[in-house]
């Protein structure tokens, strides 16, 4: 099992440049599935999961060319298969946007139930409500979902949740239905992302990042143009909120600031600091120990969920207790035992967790339970006493691009230890 093997205590100095998001770049790769043409994405995060993606997209029959680590290009002129491999689908989670886009190519698809962290129940009972609002009939079972339409024809759509998955799906369904498709739903950076990649590959989506999504169907997506994922938010959130656990002062390259907001608020509000340099350049830095606060995880544009873990380890350290409520996902709080064994003061409860803070962490080994508790952890190592062990590198591997060494860019004294050269200590 590789490791990460990181000895703290470092205040992080310098600069580090985002990638391309995670949660775009896994929904804009099965929308090119839409188009009947070549298409290029560049500043796509070299991870994981955008490896899966790609794989199965070979499977389907498109022709994928990489011109440089974080640039393709994708034939989707042959698609010659609608069922996308069960044990690949199920291995993450957005493997469910293959349902929108080849029900909207195909009109018939048959996807493995999608897998990915475990963070409690994940139904996709909004995304079927959207594909049958189109037309679509859809079978749940045996581990797998099919999806058949005869015809699909824009509707109205309204999801009894906020949904970044479901509102992309949907959307993703109706880019090449009849008539005209309205969503009232999510407007995260990243479902808008998905509709400016649509609408420059031809497709005409109106309003997203608003709350009202208007999806005039068109009948064909010509490919043919060049699109750059947008910056990655919770890697940049992650990158912020490490400078402030650490007393670190980084400046953050590549990020658009406008959405970072709801972290620089925080960030403000514990007596850290945080200064737009313009450019797409954000500085923040912290000189004292900060202050509590309290947290609640919210759909954009509040706080997110998936910098909850990492904010988790600055509160551990801070003056006083603050509490974080976590409204999104129902097992988010599973890396408070991890920093537990590192000396924190947690005590989580359903969808509560108190932190009092106390002086410094100290290094252990520890496991990363998804992705984001596994950016969680690498930041209390780096701020800990001594030597952490980070396991389970699976996980962060899925979506952080060159974490480690963005991080020893830093400063932090981290480094990967192959299951080998492990077993040889
Ligand atoms: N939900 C339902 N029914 C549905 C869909 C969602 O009940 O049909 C519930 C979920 O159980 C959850 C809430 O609605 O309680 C919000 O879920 P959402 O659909 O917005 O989540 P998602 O689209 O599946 C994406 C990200 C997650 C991120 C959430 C929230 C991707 C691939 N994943 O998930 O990212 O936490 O939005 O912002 O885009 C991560 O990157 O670490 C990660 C987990």
């Amino acid at each position: 099992m590789d490791k990460l093997v990181i000895t703290g205590k470092t205040p992080l100095k310098g600069d580090v440049i985002i990638s391309g998001a995670k949660n775009a770049a896994v929904a804009i790769l099965p929308a090119t599935l839409l188009i009947d043409g070549v298409c290029t994405i560049d500043n796509l995060p070299n991870i994981s999961d955008v490896k899966i993606f790609c794989d199965i997209l070979k499977e389907l029959g498109a022709k994928i060319t990489w011109i440089s680590e974080n640039e393709l290009t994708i034939d989707t002129r042959n698609i010659s298969e609608n069922n996308a491999p069960l044990d690949m689908t199920s291995k993450f989670r957005a493997s469910y946007y293959l349902i929108g886009a080849l029900l909207g190519r195909c009109k018939n698809v048959t996807v493995g139930m999608p897998g990915g962290c475990k963070l409690g129940a994940r139904p996709i009972d909004q995304h079927i409500k959207g594909f049958e609002a189109l037309g679509a009939k859809v079978d749940v079972g045996q581990g797998k979902i099919t999806a058949k339409a005869d015809k699909l024809v824009g509707n109205s759509v309204y999801l009894d949740i906020v949904s970044v998955g479901a509102t992309i799906n949907v959307m993703l369904c109706a880019v090449l239905a009849e008539g005209t498709t309205i969503i009232d739903n999510a407007k995260e950076p990243n479902i808008v992302d998905v509709a400016n990649f649509l609408n420059t590959m031809g497709a005409d989506i109106r309003g997203a990042g608003t709350d009202v999504i208007k999806i005039n169907g068109v009948k064909k997506l010509h490919g043919n143009a060049t699109y750059s994922v947008v910056p990655d938010q919770i890697e940049a959130g992650t990158f912020m909120l490490a400078a402030v656990a650490s007393r670190g002062d980084v400046t953050i390259k590549n990020c658009i600031t406008k959405h970072l907001e709801p972290i620089t608020a925080k960030i403000l509000e514990m007596g850290a600091y945080a200064e737009d340099l313009g450019g797409d350049t954000l500085r923040v830095w912290c000189d004292k120990t900060p202050n509590k606060v309290n947290i609640k995880t919210l759909p954009y544009p509040g706080f997110p969920t998936d910098l909850q873990p990492q904010m988790g380890v600055v509160l551990s350290t801070a003056n006083g207790t603050s509490i974080i409520n976590e409204s999104i996902w129902e097992s988010r709080f599973q890396y408070t035992e991890e920093l537990n064994k590192m000396g924190a003061k947690i005590t989580a409860q359903g969808k509560t967790a108190i932190f009092e803070g106390v002086e410094s962490l100290s290094g252990a080994p520890v496991y990363a339970t998804d992705l984001r508790a596994g950016a969680a952890l690498i930041i209390a190592g780096i701020i800990a006493d001594g030597k952490t062990e980070v396991y389970n590198l699976n996980h962060i591997d899925r979506g952080y691009e060159n974490i480690e060494e963005k991080f020893r860019k830093l400063g932090a004294n981290i480094q990967r230890v192959s299951e080998e050269v492990a077993k040889d200590e």
